[in-house]
């Protein structure tokens, strides 16, 4: 029988991998850079698979130029780099990585959390520089993260797990996203609360929404308005979510008194992007779950969701179950 055809987008860690290139007949992209648009589409002609990761993008044109294709699968938990709907419409199943992303970024949210709140960066440029002549007692002086109202809005997996985090710093909780969530009010005492409401009361704003035409631009000037100037933003969601010309006005007015980014809107954000001058921004380039283990995880789900759809099973984690084409 001959083995399915795949196209991988971009190479990934994990030893998984190994078993999606016995199982397939595939091509893929060796560089560690994007595979070009133009390349990519070209190869997808005859793909029945197709493997993703968050930076490449499934979108009409890509569809219309892989007739055969039946699963895509994107090694992120995040779909919003996938035009999922048109790939339902065409009964392609679409596969993420659920679950085995969670603990990874919600210690990255606090890794960036308390880098920003303790100003660690600006500790370690001091001493670099060859600034550290004497001690005294304002250096690199910051604010306490113990006691101060933690609001994370998007109370799902990611939510939950830095939330949990939250009780070992004695930090009263809030959270928002659309419905309240009684069951994990259960495990982690937190109280809901309105976004507007939210942003008000909250010390430390950290967001963990997926990205959708609802939560794009979530955070603008209006949003922004609402939190105290003394307050935190922490963003690992999804860069779109804030507006960055809006979250720029805000640390530069004083109106907002520090951001820590994993995403930025574009990605990568420009060399020349004015936040990052702002001592009081934190941007790192999108690696919440980059740890081996994590990654490794993540690879094994993608191929497992791959083979299966190629087999015209389930997958383990699809994002449109039912669409796949028998
Ligand atoms: P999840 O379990 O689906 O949780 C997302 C939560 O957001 C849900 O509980 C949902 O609750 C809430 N939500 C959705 N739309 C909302 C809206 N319009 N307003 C308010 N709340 C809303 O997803 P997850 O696994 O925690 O992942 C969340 C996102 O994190 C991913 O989609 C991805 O974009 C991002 N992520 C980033 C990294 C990174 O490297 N930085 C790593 C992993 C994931 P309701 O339905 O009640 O609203
Ligand atoms: C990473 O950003 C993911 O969505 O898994
Ligand atoms: C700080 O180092 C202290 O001893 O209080």
């Amino acid at each position: 029988m001959s083995r399915p055809r795949v196209v991988v987008a971009r190479k990934p860690p994990g030893a998984a991998f190994e078993r999606l290139l016995a199982a397939s007949d595939a091509w893929v992209w060796q560089e560690d850079r994007a595979v070009p648009p133009d390349l990519l589409l070209d190869r997808v002609r005859e793909a029945e698979g197709l493997f993703t990761m968050l930076s490449d993008r499934v979108d009409e044109a890509l569809l219309r130029a892989a007739p055969r294709l039946r699963v895509v699968s994107n090694m992120a938990v995040g779909v919003d780099n996938i035009d999922v709907a048109a790939c339902t419409a065409r009964g392609i199943a679409v596969g993420n990585t659920p679950e085995v992303v969670t603990e990874a970024t919600a210690d990255f949210a606090w890794a960036l959390l308390l880098a920003l709140s303790r100003r660690i960066v600006d500790g370690v440029h001091y001493v670099r520089e060859g600034r550290w002549q004497e001690w005294s007692p304002t250096l690199v002086i910051a604010h306490d993260v113990h006691g101060k109202t933690l609001g994370i809005v998007g109370m799902g997996r990611i939510g939950l797990a830095i939330a949990r985090r939250a009780r070992g710093f004695g930090m009263p909780l809030l959270y928002h996203s659309r419905s309240p969530k009684p069951a994990a009010e259960r495990e982690v005492p937190m109280a809901y609360r309105g976004l507007e409401a939210l942003l008000a009361e909250s010390d430390i704003v950290v967001l963990a929404v997926p990205l959708s035409a609802e939560t794009r631009r979530l955070i603008g000037d209006a949003a922004l308005a609402r939190m105290k100037p003394s307050a935190l933003l922490i963003n690992v969601a999804r860069g779109p979510i804030v507006d960055p010309q809006a979250l720029c006005r805000a640390l530069t007015e004083g109106r907002l008194r520090g951001a820590a980014l994993d995403v930025t809107d574009p990605e990568p954000i420009a060399p020349d992007d004015p936040l990052l001058s702002l001592d009081n921004c934190l941007i790192v380039p999108h690696v919440g779950t980059s740890t081996w283990e994590t990654r490794a995880a993540m690879c094994e789900i993608a191929v497992d969701n791959l083979l299966c759809g190629l087999r015209g099973e389930p997958l383990r984690h699809s994002v449109n179950a039912g669409a796949l084409r028998r």
